[in-house]
C-alpha cells in the first residue's frame, strides 16, 4: 500500500511488547540514516502507550552545519539490550475504540517504524488502516515466532545467553553428578529450548509443541536421564524446557524425582533463566540484522510503502524485494498469518522443526 507524506514531519520510531537486544541498535541505525536524508526524528516514548498520550521524544537536532544531528546517547546505548525509548503491552490498542487517539498523533508524523513482536505488529496492521501515514513493522522479539522472516531482531542475542547459561549450569552440575532442567522463555514458541539444546548439548529438550502430557514428559526425563547415568563417564545431564510448557519446574523435578527413587542417587535441579536471557548486550548478528532492518525501513518509509514489515532472509515465498538482497518487505497481513501458523503447529516449519527435534532427542548430550 502506498500512502501520502509531508515532507517536514518527523519519522517516529516505537518499540513495543517485550524488550529484545538490539532494539537499541535498529533505533541508532534508523535516526542516523533518516537524518542522513534530512529527515527528523522522533522516539515514541513507552511504545504504543506514548503514541496514545503523544508522548515524543526528538532524538534527531539541527547541527551548526545545517544538516541533522543525531543525539549523541544512540551511539553508546546501540551496545546495550532494551529499549531506550521504553516498551509497554498497551491493551487499549486493541480496539479502535481504544486506538483513536494514536490515530491523531499520527496526522502529525511522517511515517511510523513499530519495531517488536506478533502483539506489536497487529497493532502496527490495525493502525495502518486507520490513518493514512505509511507504517512499517520490523520484527524484535527473543521467541522467534514472527511469520514470513527468518529471524527477528534479540534472537540470536537470546540464544548466546542461554547457551553460556547451560554451560555455567553444566560446571556445577558436572562437579556433582546432577541433572538439570532449565527453563527459557518463550510463551508461544519453543524455538529457544530447541535450538539451544542442539547448542548446548542437552540429553532432552520439552517444548509446548510436542503436545505431550504430563505423564509423557515425566516418563520422558525418567527415561533420559536413566539413559544417560548408565555411562560411566557421564557426569551432568542437561534438559530444556521452553516456558510454554505449562507444568512448572519444581513440580516436573519433583515428579521426576520420585520416579528415579532415592537410591538412583542423581539429584534433579531446576533453573529458570526468565529474563535474564531477555537483557543484556545484543550479538554481532542481531546488531548487523538491526542495522541493515533499519536502513529498509527507513527506505520503506520514505518510499511510502504501508502497512508492511521488513523481513531478514524472508522463508516464505512472495514478498517486495529492496535494495538489500538480505531484506524484503512483506505485507503485515501475510506477516501475522504466518506467525499465527508458525504457533498453532499448522506451519510446515513448526512441524519440520519438531521432526527434528524427535530425531535429535536422546542423541544430542552422549
Ligand atoms: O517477549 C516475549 C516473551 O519473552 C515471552 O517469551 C515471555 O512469555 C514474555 O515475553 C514475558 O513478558 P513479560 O516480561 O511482559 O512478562
Amino acid at each position: 500500500m502506498l500512502v501520502r507524506m509531508s515532507d517536514e514531519s518527523p519519522l517516529a520510531i516505537l518499540t513495543s511488547g517485550g524488550d529484545a537486544p538490539g532494539m537499541n541498535a535498529a533505533i541508532r541505525a534508523m535516526a542516523v540514516v533518516a537524518a542522513s536524508r534530512g529527515v527528523p526524528v522522533v522516539g515514541v516514548e513507552d511504545g504504543y502507550t506514548g503514541l496514545l498520550e503523544g508522548r515524543l521524544r526528538p532524538l534527531t537536532f539541527p547541527d551548526p552545519d545545517g544538516t541533522l544531528g543525531v543525539d549523541p546517547e544512540l551511539d553508546f546505548l546501540s551496545t546495550v539490550g532494551g529499549t531506550v525509548l521504553g516498551s509497554a503491552r498497551e491493551l487499549r490498542f486493541l480496539t479502535a475504540q481504544g486506538r483513536a487517539p494514536a490515530v491523531r498523533t499520527m496526522a502529525g508524523l511522517r511515517g511510523l517504524v513499530v519495531v517488536g513482536g506478533n502483539g506489536s505488529l497487529a497493532g502496527a496492521h490495525a493502525l495502518a488502516a486507520e490513518c493514512d501515514v505509511p507504517i512499517i513493522g520490523m520484527p524484535a522479539s527473543i521467541d522467534h515466532d514472527v511469520g514470513c522472516t527468518g529471524t527477528s531482531i534479540g534472537v540470536d542475542s537470546a540464544l548466546n545467553s542461554i547457551v553460556s547459561a547451560c554451560d555455567s549450569i553444566s560446571d556445577t552440575a558436572r562437579a556433582h553428578r546432577r541433572a538439570f532442567v532449565i527453563e527459557v522463555m518463550g510463551r508461544d514458541s519453543g524455538y529457544l529450548a530447541m535450538a539451544a539444546a542442539v547448542a548446548a548439548g542437552a540429553e532432552a529438550v520439552l517444548f509446548r509443541e510436542q503436545g505431550r502430557d504430563e505423564e509423557a514428559i515425566v516418563r520422558s526425563l525418567e527415561r533420559a536421564i536413566r539413559r544417560a547415568f548408565a555411562k560411566r563417564h557421564k557426569r551432568r545431564v542437561l534438559i530444556l524446557k521452553a516456558e510454554g510448557v505449562a507444568i512448572p519446574c519444581t513440580r516436573l523435578v519433583r515428579a521426576v524425582q520420585d520416579r528415579l527413587g532415592d537410591d538412583f542417587g542423581v539429584d534433579v535441579r531446576a533453573t529458570v533463566l526468565g529474563h535474564l536471557v531477555r537483557g543484556g548486550r545484543p550479538s554481532f548478528a542481531d546488531r548487523m540484522v538491526a542495522g541493515r532492518l533499519g536502513l529498509a525501513a527507513v527506505g520503506a518509509v520514505l518510499s511510502g510503502q504501508s502497512d508492511q514489515m521488513v523481513a531478514w532472509q524472508g522463508i516464505v515465498p512472495g514478498g517486495t524485494p529492496t535494495p538489500d538482497s538480505a531484506v524484503t518487505l512483506f505485507s503485515l497481513a501475510d506477516v501475522l498469518e504466518q506467525s499465527h501458523a508458525l504457533i498453532d503447529g499448522t506451519s510446515p516449519i513448526t512441524q519440520r522443526r519438531v521432526k527434528m527435534m524427535e530425531k535429535f532427542e536422546g542423541v544430542l548430550g552422549l
